[in-house]
């Protein structure tokens, strides 16, 4: 993979910060967008916007395609059967929140949700609200000191009322890839659908919806090159069918009477209102662009570097792991003795080095190890062991300073 000519398309990538070379390694919050994205939505802003769906003039017919033909590119990119299994969200959250609202229905008291310690809040909140609506009760299965989870005790938590699985299918504040395809295959066993969180996932290897036979799939653009403010939620086609709207208004009907309004066909029951046409245009860009690269090549060069990170990270004897999973993503989180992870996320600052520093909206993880939070640094296949390099100085940088 030639990532000299790759960083050519990411300009932002290019710059000084507080006088030093950039080094962004706050992928895991967001991603940055190649030229090939930005210049999918300039020219559809200056060539083809109009409302979609609904207009008779060539301009919204142009749109229309545009924003259908990124459902195609969703489609293809995740290997999903059909379009009527693409719905397109605002990103996770709203697309993890949509499940809890519109399948969330048909719960009732004493039904179960089964989540992991591992979860990020868009990831455990929604079940929580959803449990205060319908009396359900949210089960959390446990995790080891590596950031593992525990099969076996998940597994024994699969029960009569398990009505839904929700997993992380990689954890965005330890790094750990989880055993989805186990996870899947116990629940789909005893007939429990499973929702995948893929946000840390999908823009680090190839996702094939139908190899991991997952019910839901939810993503965000702006974790793959693609604009925040998008996202995808896939569900299997026999299990959307049966969902009821969670948000009314223009596009999800066929007809509105003040006796009664009927709805539209999948996915667009799901998608109300004027969706982010120009979002949709962009990301259809950003998953063009990872293809070209190869999802198998980022795949290996992101290992590359998260081998060459923690390799490096290993000979400053305070610098502390926090995940160790055996299997894990192209992220680490770790504390340095005697720093704060905000102090030293500032100081890392002050040498160009971007991170994030905190709880990583995982608080539950936190407490799971006994910390307040933890410094991060996260890849993408556009990092250098050059940027890992400056990070690591830069760790040595904030030593001296708080020694
Ligand atoms: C594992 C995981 N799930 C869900 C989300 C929420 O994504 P968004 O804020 O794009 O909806 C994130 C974002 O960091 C994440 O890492």
């Amino acid at each position: 993979m030639n990532v000299t000519a790759i960083r050519r398309d990411f300009p932002i990538l290019a710059q000084q910060v507080n006088g030093h070379p950039l080094a962004y390694l706050d992928n895991a919050a967001s991603s940055q967008h190649p030229l090939q994205v930005l210049e999918a939505i300039q020219h559809y802003y200056t060539h083809d916007h109009a409302n979609i769906h609904r207009g008779v003039h060539t301009l919204s017919h142009r749109a229309t395609d545009l924003y259908e033909g990124a459902r195609e590119t969703v489609r293809a990119f995740i290997n999903a059967g059909s379009l009527r299994e693409i719905v397109f969200t605002r990103g996770t959250t709203e697309a993890i929140n949509l499940v809890a609202f519109s399948f969330g229905q048909r719960l009732a008291p004493g039904d179960e949700i089964l989540i992991t310690t591992m979860e990020h809040h868009s990831n455990i909140v929604p079940w929580q609200l959803l449990c205060e609506r319908s009396g359900a009760v949210l089960r959390v299965a446990p995790i080891n000191d590596a950031g593992e989870l525990l099969l076996d005790e998940f597994v024994q938590l699969l029960g009569p009322r398990t009505r839904l699985v929700s997993v992380a299918h990689v954890s965005n504040a330890l790094g750990t890839v989880n055993p989805v395809k186990a996870i899947v295959a116990a629940a789909r066993a005893r007939g429990i659908p499973v929702l995948l969180d893929g946000a840390q996932a999908i823009a680090h290897g190839a996702v094939d919806v139908r190899e991991l036979d997952c019910d839901f799939y939810a993503f965000s653009g702006h974790k793959m090159c693609g604009p925040t403010g998008t996202g995808v939620l896939y569900g299997r086609e026999a299990i959307l069918r049966d969902m009821p709207p969670w948000q009314g208004g223009g596009d999800m009907i066929r007809t509105v009477s003040f006796s009664g309004t009927t709805y539209n066909d999948l996915p667009y029951r799901l998608e109300a209102g004027t969706p982010h046409i120009a979002g949709a245009v962009g990301l259809a860009a950003a998953i063009r662009y990872l293809t070209a690269i190869g999802m198998a090549n980022i795949a290996a060069w992101e290992a590359e570097l998260l081998a060459y990170a923690t390799a490096a990270l290993a000979q400053i004897p305070e610098v502390k792991l926090i995940g160790t999973a055996r299997h894990k993503a192209g992220l680490v989180s770790f504390n340095v003795d005697g720093i704060h992870p905000h102090d030293l996320g500032t100081v890392l600052d002050q040498q160009g080095v971007a991170i994030r520093a905190g709880h990583h909206c995982a608080m539950p993880v936190m407490e799971r190890f006994g910390l307040a939070g933890t410094a991060r640094a996260s890849f993408a296949f556009y990092n250098t062991t050059g940027e890992i390099d400056q990070l690591v100085d830069a760790v040595r940088v904030a030593q001296r300073m708080f020694a």
